[in-house]
């Protein structure tokens, strides 16, 4: 065969007169937006001031966020969402809307974005919003767009008209300082019969053992971060306790609770369980640092020393194989009536 101009023109499958969305139109909304500083295409710089303690990087955007944003925080977000796919059979969210009705999701706390990414490659007529404190190097899609911004204050979308079907979040413990803000401004950027949806570990470790070693320092690493790191970080770091109830009060209706137990540690003989314990303990063991850190180091007088050693020491009661560990992942989700 020999190479033609016009074979490999004709392959493009392109309109040669570009037909028109009569629904255009928000890019002289973004104009006016582009004046306004609080607008997602014109960040404040210091979303991009990174500071390096301990060796773990921290950002410092509205009053920073107390764990680190590195490489090693990365693989525990990808373990997480890995996790949830499994968990769920491959599904993004569990609230009764049909992925093909899906027109706009919101990602709230979004991170590196893999479950933005993801569900906009998986639904290609949704607009999916990842927002985050933190800007991050994405992959980009063109139905998947970021904001940087703080969940918790007014929402400056692109489109203002914009009402989403589904908020999502996940993993947020210990993020955010304000959660009624949060609740409301998911409750009033949602459409009416749009659900939100939450997903947080319970920072409770539970056993089915009799015989826990009573110096298991993964149960007091639990009950010292629900006694202490709340209160000195200023966030809760309990908030799968409570986001049943502050959701309903939020106004959302047929709000609904599940608890899923996380094995930590490949120790169920369920061979999806064991998978699950699999990436739990990659959660875990990928996590616990950088939880601590900053706060115990900061507001609580540890050493870097002694953060070091109670995650050492931690890691090994899971190394042992001995102890049948596991933590409750609560999901709830609510209708905006
Ligand atoms: C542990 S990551 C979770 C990432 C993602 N949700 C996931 O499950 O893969 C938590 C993220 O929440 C972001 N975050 C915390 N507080 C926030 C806030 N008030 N507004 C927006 N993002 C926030 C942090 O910057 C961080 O990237």
């Amino acid at each position: 065969m020999t190479y033609s101009d016009k074979d490999s023109m004709d392959d493009l499958n392109l309109p040669t007169v570009i037909p028109v969305d009569e629904n255009y139109g928000r890019f002289s909304v973004l104009e006016e937006e582009d004046r306004d500083a609080s607008s997602a295409y014109s960040v404040a710089s210091s979303a991009y001031n990174f500071r390096m303690e301990n060796g773990r990087r921290y950002h410092d955007y509205r009053d920073g966020h107390p764990f680190p944003h590195d490489e090693v925080s990365e693989e525990n977000e990808i373990t997480m969402h890995e996790m949830c796919l499994l968990i769920l059979d491959n599904k993004y969210y569990v609230s009764p809307i049909e992925e093909p009705t899906l027109r706009a999701v919101a990602d709230i706390g979004t991170g590196r974005g893999y479950w933005a990414e993801g569900l906009a490659d998986k639904c290609p007529d949704a607009q999916v919003v990842g927002m985050d404190l933190t800007p991050h190097s994405r992959n980009i899609l063109p139905n998947c767009s970021y904001m940087i911004a703080d969940a918790t204050e007014e929402w400056v979308l692109d489109d203002p008209t914009m009402k989403f079907d589904l908020v999502h979040i996940r993993s947020l413990f210990g993020g955010v300082k304000d959660w009624h803000a949060l609740y409301k401004n998911c409750f009033d950027n949602l459409r009416s019969g749009g659900w939100i949806e939450q997903m947080e570990v319970e920072i409770d470790a539970q056993t089915l053992d009799s015989d826990t070693p009573p110096d298991s320092n993964i149960k007091a690493l639990c009950e010292y971060t629900r006694s202490h790191l709340s209160v000195a970080a200023g966030r809760d770091f309990d908030i799968s306790f409570s986001m049943k109830k502050m959701i309903e009060d939020a106004g959302f209706v047929d709000v609904q609770e599940k608890r899923i137990n996380l094995p930590l540690g490949p120790w169920s003989s369920d061979s999806k369980m064991k998978d699950i314990g699999r990436f739990y303990e990659r959660f875990y063991k990928t996590g616990l640092q950088g939880w601590l850190l900053q706060v115990c180091t900061r507001e609580l007088n540890w050493s870097v020393d002694q953060v070091n050693a109670a995650c050492i020491k931690a890691f090994r009661e899971i190394n042992e194989r001995k102890q049948h560990w596991y933590y409750p992942l609560v999901i709830v989700i609510g209708r905006k009536p």
